[in-house]
């Protein structure tokens, strides 16, 4: 099911952790770029490449909510809602996002395009309300700032371009 280039990477992965077991984190996160999420079949299928308990592969695609057990959007909005970005605003920016993407909390846009999700902390409290779209982190927030990142990725602007744009907005302002 790996592609090759996929099947080496978990033989390096491999060799880097004492155990298969310690290795279940990055062979599953290989598993979810190839894949776009984890599903049964693939949970199975890493049991048995690892040589690990499915039941073990299971407990932590659950654990984890960094782990998509449903198809998700091109582009999958996760925001935190966890105590200190509640407290400066999540809910409200949940509420906007719902608003906007037409979508409730664990849907997915008709066109595919995007997921919205709520996740525990992401360990950016300092800059709350923030949210992940794919790999990258939006940070601080505001109604404003929502709808610009929604337009860009809507022009088909990718996650790493979007937080490119995002940092060289925030240094230039820095420097005026
Ligand atoms: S509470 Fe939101 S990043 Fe920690």
């Amino acid at each position: 099911m790996f592609t090759e280039e996929n099947l080496r990477k978990v033989e390096e992965i491999k060799k880097r952790y004492p155990t298969a077991k310690a290795a279940v984190l990055p062979v599953l996160w290989v598993a979810q770029e190839q894949f776009g999420w984890i599903s049964e079949e693939v949970m199975h299928y890493i049991a048995d490449l690892l040589g690990v308990p499915f039941s073990h592969i299971l407990g932590v695609v659950t654990f984890y909510t960094m782990y998509n057990r449903r198809p998700v959007g091109k582009y999958h909005v996760q925001v935190c809602a966890n105590v200190s970005c509640m407290l400066r605003g999540a809910d409200n920016m949940v509420e906007h996002l719902e608003k906007r993407l037409g979508v409730k909390v664990g849907q997915t846009t008709p066109d595919k395009l995007f997921t919205l999700s709520e996740v525990e902390c992401l360990g950016s409290c300092g800059t709350a309300p923030m949210m992940q779209v794919n790999d990258d982190y939006y940070e601080g927030l505001t109604f404003d700032k929502i709808d610009r990142l929604l337009e860009q990725f809507r022009d088909g602007k990718g996650d790493h371009e979007g937080k490119r744009a995002e940092i060289r907005t925030q240094n230039e302002e820095s420097k005026g």
